[in-house]
């Protein structure tokens, strides 16, 4: 065996050369993977060998490009890999395990052929930060596949098993599980005493000329996803280069390819999925809470109330595969709740993404109860019960009689105090808060919620909680909404102030969803249903005057907007009569509001109430705040969150109009946080800022 570089070996069986690549973790592609796959094929190449294998140690082939060596680059570049491996006159295989994403599967496609085990994945995952392929991936997985299976692997990004992978040709074999590099020099071996063919992808055009001149086939394709891909940059792009690799001769769809990846890195949707990307690894970096904080074994669960979230939170613990007890106060109500989980169960057979089986092996491990004294043995106990406090403080007391000394005791609370639900147990560092998104199986945004006296280890355990119920925890600090539904009550006090002022409820509903939310404030608040948001105390709201007249949102098909049996939203006359008179009585002048306005009003409140919280230290980074926005409230992720976007827009720009508001309406919500000012005077922005 001849070791080329570090990470880099070249070997030979008999008449196969067996380049090996072994750059823990994950074969990245380094400039030192590069600069050892080029030499090792150049020898390779010059060789007496009959054909190369092309295999990585560890526990995966090239997993894709190395993000840690962006800015350094070696004697080569990808592009030079390619090119070199598309001038081989020997047959060439890729042997796939693990995963082969991005440019390591753009590598194995400009091999000759690929053969990979059962468990192997592929997949073209750039478009998912908002990029292209960028190494001819878009030109040569057509040419192999086909233009319609080209289009769904590329435009989802998602990752491909090798059955399918075999089925669609993306492979030529399904090889032996752990005998990958033994079956793949036997593939290598038969190629050659079949005096196989060079299998050039490059060269080949079969799969894409029936496609040639349709562009309808690509209309079809866009119009068919355009739901999925709405407002999003990369798709289309990623589509055209599909296009390309069909209309034009290889060399210059990788020219096409090339324009359009270089336009996708310098945009700023790539920039906001990117930053994105890190803010979601960010999130349970706590400063004060060290990796190695010592956690507990959650083991068993208890649920407290089978509501709406009890029901929903029981679910995502049943999914993460563990045992729940759930307690409630009255039969029919466990009845009820029990019922629902099973429908919602049900519904997910239906629609084919679990089985009957898998549902059964669920609810096996979910133990109903009346009685507390069930709980008594639980590591853990999350409590969602009435949103009051008396009713959560005495709940809190008979749980801290009841349960085990070392159980934690959680609270689903969205807008209680943590602090004061602890102060009635006699372990308040056991106390936190689990604030759960409804519905609570589906969302992935987990607050876990510090109190005053939680002890760091609950914290860490909540933290590896979060992530094995597959969920993005963001720790915060008690406050009156913790992050996500205090900075986005103020979009739903602006939405309403607008509308009394005289904004049309359809239009800003569509600026809303135009923006990129899955839809827009107002019906959003009918859908949380008008009697049970909070607003200011005391202050009478025009969602308050629509929930008296019955209006309560899409729960009874009446809100701001009418709903029909479809949900469908349609405009309300009734409504606007009560926002017309509810105008009227708060003596608010009505006027036209310019689109720009709208927009601004919606989420400059946004920004400026998570200017406050930050600077209260209610999160640790500000991108933790986009995180929150946007697996709680569907901020549209190619934005980057609301604070990634203010950067965007530029901080000194939404200071002034934040204050031309405030002059404008006089409302205290547009007066610029402290911290806003500071930044946007420094020309400085929130990712740059250090809490503390
Ligand atoms: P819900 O009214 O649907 O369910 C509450 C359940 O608790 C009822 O079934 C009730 O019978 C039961 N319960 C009341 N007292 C009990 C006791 N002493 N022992 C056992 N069971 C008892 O309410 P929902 O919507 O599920 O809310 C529960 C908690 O979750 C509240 O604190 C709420 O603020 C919070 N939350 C609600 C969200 C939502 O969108 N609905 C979102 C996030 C948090």
């Amino acid at each position: 065996m001849a070791q080329i570089n570090a990470v880099t070996d070249l070997s030979y069986d008999g008449e196969i050369a067996v380049v090996t690549l072994n750059s823990a973790p994950v074969n990245a592609l380094s400039p030192e993977v590069q600069d050892g796959l080029f030499d090792a094929f150049s020898a390779a190449a010059a060789s007496e060998a009959k054909a190369i294998v092309l295999t990585c140690a560890g526990r995966t082939f090239i997993a894709g490009a190395d993000i840690a060596s962006i800015g350094r680059s070696g004697d080569h570049t990808l592009a030079d890999v390619l090119a070199l491996l598309d001038t081989i006159e020997k047959p060439t295989v890729a042997a796939i395990h693990g995963t082969a994403l991005g440019g390591g599967l753009e590598i194995a496609l400009t091999c000759h052929y690929r053969v990979a085990v059962p468990s192997a994945q592929l997949g073209l995952p750039e478009v998912k930060l908002g990029l292209l392929p960028g190494g001819g991936g878009t030109q040569r997985l057509p040419r192999l596949v086909g233009v319609e299976a080209a289009l769904d692997i590329a435009v989802s990004g998602r990752n491909v098993r090798s059955a399918e992978a075999l089925k669609i040709g993306l492979i030529d074999a399904v090889v032996t599980e752990g005998a990958l590099v033994p079956d793949a020099v036997a593939y290598a071996r038969k190629l050659v005493a079949d005096a196989a063919p060079i299998r050039r992808v490059s060269a080949m055009s079969d799969k894409v000329e029936p496609a040639r001149g349709k562009p309808e086939l690509f209309d079809a394709f866009r119009a068919a996803n355009a739901r999925r891909m709405r407002g999003m940059e990369a798709p289309e792009a990623v589509i055209s280069a599909i296009q390309a690799a069909v209309d034009l001769p290889f060399d210059e769809g990788l020219k096409a390819e090339r324009k359009l990846f270089i336009e996708r890195m310098m945009s700023p949707q790539s920039a906001a999925l990117r930053y994105v990307f890190f803010a979601e690894r960010n999130i349970s970096k706590i400063p004060d809470i060290p990796a190695d904080t010592p956690t507990v074994d959650i083991k068993t669960v208890g649920v407290l109330g089978a509501g709406t979230m009890g029901g929903g939170i029981t679910m995502a613990l049943l999914n993460a595969g563990l045992p729940v007890t759930i307690v409630e106060a009255k039969q029919e109500n466990l009845d009820r709740g029990l019922a629902t989980i099973r429908k919602n169960y049900e519904s997910t057979v239906k629609r084919g993404s679990m089985t009957e089986a898998e549902v059964e092996a669920r609810l096996a491990r979910l133990t109903p109860s009346l009685d507390m004294q069930a709980f008594a043995d639980v590591d853990l106990v999350i409590e969602a019960v009435f949103e009051r406090l008396d009713v959560k403080q005495a709940v809190f007391k008979e749980l801290d009689g009841v349960c085990k000394p070392e159980a934690i005791l959680a609270s689903n609370t969205s807008f209680l105090d943590i602090d004061q639900i602890a102060s009635v147990v006699s372990r308040p560092e056991q106390v936190i808060g689990l604030h759960f998104f409804a519905p609570a199986n589906i969302m992935k945004l987990l607050e876990i919620v510090r109190g005053t006296k939680t002890a760091k280890g609950v914290v860490a355990t909540a933290i590896k909680l979060s992530r094995a119920l597959g969920k993005s925890g963001v720790v915060v600090r008690t406050c009156p909404g913790f992050i996500a539904n205090r900075i986005m009550r103020r979009r739903a006090e602006q939405a309403q102030a607008l509308l009394l002022e005289g904004a049309d409820p359809v239009v800003m509903d569509k600026i809303i969803f135009d923006y990129g939310f899955p839809m827009g404030s107002l019906t959003t608040m009918d859908l949380s249903g008008l009697d049970i948001i909070p607003d200011e105390p005391g202050k009478p709201t025009v969602r308050i005057a629509l929930a008296e007249a019955g209006r309560l949102g899409q729960k009874n098909g009446k809100g701001f907007f009418d709903y029909d049996a479809a949900r469908n939203p349609t405009p309300s006359p009734e409504a606007a009569e009560i926002v017309a008179a509810f105008a009227a009585r708060m003596g608010v002048t009505r006027r036209d509001i310019s689109e720009q306005e709208i927009l601004e009003r919606n989420l400059y409140v946004v920004v400026n109430e998570a200017a406050h919280a930050l600077e209260e230290g209610v999160v640790v980074r500000a991108s933790d705040i986009d995180i929150a926005a946007i697996y709680g409230y569907g901020w549209p992720p190619y934005r980057g969150g609301p604070m990634f976007w203010a950067d965007q827009v530029g901080l000194a720009k939404i200071v002034e109009a934040l204050e031309r508001y405030f002059a404008q309406t006089g409302d205290a919500m547009f007066e610029p946080a402290p911290l806003l000012k500071r930044l946007a005077a420094e020309g400085k922005t929130f990712q740059s800022y250090q809490p503390g």
